[in-house]
């Protein structure tokens, strides 16, 4: 009587064992896959992005320095390039282009185009995608006015979209990597405008940092063009400071 007991409840603990292993592989199978849900849906949420610009080049000396750094974090940005440098500063605009990255007009010679009539301003423009073209059989359709002056006959009347930005590096002024990332940290968000200059050895030395913290920080750098098409924002005239 006894043993038949203790083997009755045997089979029934048996029995429950079984009972609650099944439940804990459930649980864990169902929550394992919510985690995994939720991580893909945070990773996603987390990514934004960011345009880089770079004014002012192409430089024989300094802009294989900001390609090289581009490349190594698989980022890509825009050259506003002055139309007057693109014939002795070819190869790296051709190696740009090849990276993925945008060539856009920054003027012929950096004139203060606001102070030019209309047709002088488009006269700037058309010189510099020339010989872009003619350099890299690459077609230019941006271009950021030196200085950032706007005239009001530009707002209404240029043609072509004019790309400022939201974030001033100054790099230009204080020539070193922690000012540049001050500047970046305070004032950078999803969708922002990035404004540097390849032709300092400052900037382009700066890019390794810059990179490694817009990465971790879940930013992907791409053009001003590809940014545009990530928000579905279609690029028309008038003036852009960012572009959310
Ligand atoms: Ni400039």
């Amino acid at each position: 009587m006894k043993k038949t007991m203790t083997m009755k409840m045997a089979k029934v603990s048996k029995r429950w064992l079984r009972g609650v292993s099944f439940a804990l592989a459930l649980i864990i199978m169902v929550s394992g896959g919510m985690i995994l849900n939720s991580a893909s849906t945070d990773a996603k949420a987390k990514t934004k992005y960011v345009a880089l610009t770079f004014d002012d080049g192409p430089s024989t000396v300094t802009t294989k320095t900001a390609l090289k750094a581009l490349k190594k974090y698989d980022a890509h940005a825009t050259f506003f390039v002055v139309g007057n440098r693109v014939a002795s500063g070819k190869k790296y605009i051709k190696k740009a282009i090849e990276q993925g990255c945008e060539i856009a007009s920054h003027s012929w010679d950096h004139t203060n185009l606001a102070k030019l009539s209309l047709a002088q301003v488009n006269k700037h423009f058309e010189k510099t995608a020339k010989a872009v073209k003619k350099a890299a059989d690459y077609d230019v359709k941006l271009l950021r006015p030196p200085y950032g002056a706007v005239s009001t006959t530009m707002k209404k009347k240029f043609e072509h979209p004019m790309i400022l930005w939201d974030v001033d590096t100054l790099d230009w002024k204080y020539r070193n990597t922690p000012s540049i990332m001050k500047y970046i940290k305070k004032e950078v968000n999803d969708g922002s405008i990035i404004l540097m200059h390849d032709i300092h050895k400052t900037s382009v030395d700066s890019l390794n940092t810059v990179l490694k913290w817009l990465k971790k920080h879940h930013y992907e750098v791409v053009t001003v063009s590809e940014l545009a098409a990530i928000k579905g924002v279609e690029l028309d005239k008038g003036v852009y400071c960012n572009i959310k």
